[in-house]
């Protein structure tokens, strides 16, 4: 399924040790060069925005996962001054604005930036947008931030210890980081005929999966990559970045979700999984 043609910009060798089992039977394929996921959100962002549907009400922390008028994890952040590191089309960077805080919102797409910004002109919401690599704040003040919050942004980030040192330094000491991604054990199983297989193994290290994202709009399909982390990874990384973690949060599965349209994409493809597992888990953490 997928093929050479990644146009990969570098060549560079993996940043993390892989899992001894790289035959992803056919959904996924390992090849030594690192694709230039940045390109490939330019390209996707417009479709991906209209695909998805992403609510700008409610902040979100990932497909068929409750929203924060649910969760109430962040609490009242009116006047607080809140980063959002991965920000795509700007909709977590409103939800934000609207409950009050002062908001400073980081991606390195420059087309999700493009269009973050206009959603943000069209509800008058006044937020800092930055183009740039979130495990790179050095722009930042140290100490600059009450919150950091980082939705389904960190499996595309290669150097997490980068990044978690960096939002370590920008948080003002008692500040909280809250970071959600999809749960890796999605991706040890497949879906067949309404039950699952266990068709990979459980990323003991990180693993590296290539695949392409296709829209109708798109004629070709970018290429793309993310790593796949066990939550514990994730933890031992805050914790040695600094962080004391407060909570792991693994919300059942419902699609009353802000996060709409990739939550009903994958009831349709994954019902039996999603049904089964939380398909997004949050971990909170504050700076001592
Ligand atoms: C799945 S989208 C999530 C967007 C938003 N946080 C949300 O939940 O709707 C992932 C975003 O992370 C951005 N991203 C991925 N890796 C990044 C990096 N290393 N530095 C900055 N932005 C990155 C992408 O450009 C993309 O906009």
């Amino acid at each position: 399924m997928l093929g050479v043609d990644f146009e990969p910009d570098r060549q560079v060798s993996l940043a993390a040790p892989l899992g001894s089992d790289l035959a992803f039977a056919n959904r996924f394929e390992y090849t030594p060069c690192m694709v230039d996921i940045r390109k490939s959100w330019d390209k996707i962002a417009e479709p991906y925005r209209k695909r998805y549907e992403i609510s700008t009400d409610v902040v979100h922390y990932g497909p068929l996962c409750p929203g924060e008028d649910k969760l109430h994890i962040l609490g009242d952040i009116n006047g607080k001054t809140v980063i959002d590191l991965g920000c795509g089309g700007g909709q977590n960077a409103i939800a934000l604005s609207r409950m009050g805080a002062e908001v400073t919102a980081v991606d390195f797409s420059h087309e999700q930036i493009r269009l973050a910004e206009n959603l943000a002109s069209e509800h008058n919401a006044a937020i800092d947008f930055i183009t740039g690599e979130i495990s790179d704040l050095s722009r930042l003040p140290k100490a600059g931030f009450d919150i950091a919050i980082s939705s389904c942004a960190i499996a595309y980030v290669p150097d997490i210890k980068s990044m978690f040192t960096e939002v370590y330094r920008i948080l003002k000491p008692g500040g909280k980081f809250i970071l959600s991604d999809m749960n890796p054990l999605q991706y040890i199983m497949d879906e067949i005929d309404g039950g699952v297989e266990f068709n990979h193994k459980y990323p003991y290290d990180p693993i590296l999966l290539k695949w392409r994202w296709e829209f109708d709009e798109l004629q070709r399909a970018p290429g793309f990559q993310h790593y796949v982390r066990s939550i514990s990874c994730y933890h031992n990384a805050l914790t040695a970045a600094g962080f004391a973690v407060s909570k792991i949060l693994e919300p059942k599965s419902t699609p009353d979700t802000p996060h709409i349209g990739f939550s009903r994409e994958i009831l349709e493809e994954y019902k039996y999984i999603a049904e089964h597992i939380p398909i997004t888990f949050i971990m909170t953490c504050r700076r001592p």
